[in-house]
């Protein structure tokens, strides 16, 4: 049973002089979620914003906020990122020695959990969360940067996670380089969320907002035959 396609514009590629404008027009374009990456200067070579940012965010906005938490410890700041208004809290595996006990407290705090995974890092990290997660986050590039190439090995991981999820509501997102080449290779190893940055956001303003989602969704929806 396949779940719904989701696409999810990562505002790192946004204008941050005018964020607030940024996400109201990427929503309006026709976006599902809105992907916000958070990044420390330690987990990953590069900062972007924090749980203020994402708070000033969210009256502009009704949809899912998805929070990639980029960073390393990760359990003092859920509660911040939960008070903030994130609806999906997305933690590294690589980030820490308690994966299990993040997600737990993603949870207790009344948010999805999700665990994400770098390139080089196996699925089997996953086998003894599946459980405990609402959300798998595969990267597609070394995470830290937007516009990125496309790491073409994570899908034959993909596939294995997919088959890892069985039955499980759990959705299985995709995110770095991600463009209407690459999203069809994702969809057929069975990523439902596509996390898309510069794709989205590139150079030609909000005008091109629509057609750079509508790209992206056709093309996934004729990878799987929708
Ligand atoms: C990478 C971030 C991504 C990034 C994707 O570290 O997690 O969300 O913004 O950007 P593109 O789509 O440009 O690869
Ligand atoms: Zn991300």
């Amino acid at each position: 049973m396949n779940r719904p396609v989701k696409i999810a514009p990562s505002i790192l590629a946004a204008d941050y002089a005018k964020l607030g404008q940024e996400v109201r027009d990427v929503m309006q374009a026709g976006a599902d979620w809105i992907h916000l990456d958070i990044m420390d200067g330690h987990f990953v070579p590069n900062i972007s914003y924090g749980p203020d940012v994402v708070k000033a965010l969210r009256p502009h906005c009704e949809a899912v906020f998805d929070c990639h938490l980029m960073i390393a410890p990760c359990d003092p700041y859920i509660e911040a990122f939960a008070k903030a208004g994130s609806d999906i809290i997305t933690v590294h595996a690589e980030a820490g020695p308690h994966l299990h006990r993040s997600l737990q407290a993603i949870r207790a705090l009344g948010k999805k959990a999700g665990v994400s995974l770098n390139p080089a890092t196996p699925e089997s990290v996953l086998e003894y969360v599946l459980d405990s997660v609402d959300l798998i986050l595969v990267m597609s590039v070394n995470p830290g940067f937007g516009g990125q190439k496309f790491i073409e090995p994570v899908l034959e991981k993909t596939r294995r996670i997919k088959t890892m999820i069985g039955d499980r509501p759990i959705d299985l997102e995709m995110d770095g380089g991600i463009s209407a080449e690459t999203a069809p290779l994702a969809a057929r190893a069975g990523v439902n969320v596509f996390v898309a940055g510069s794709a989205i956001f590139n150079g030609n303003g909000p005008n091109a907002y629509a057609d750079n989602i509508s790209s992206i969704r056709s093309a996934v929806q004729s990878a799987i035959g929708q």
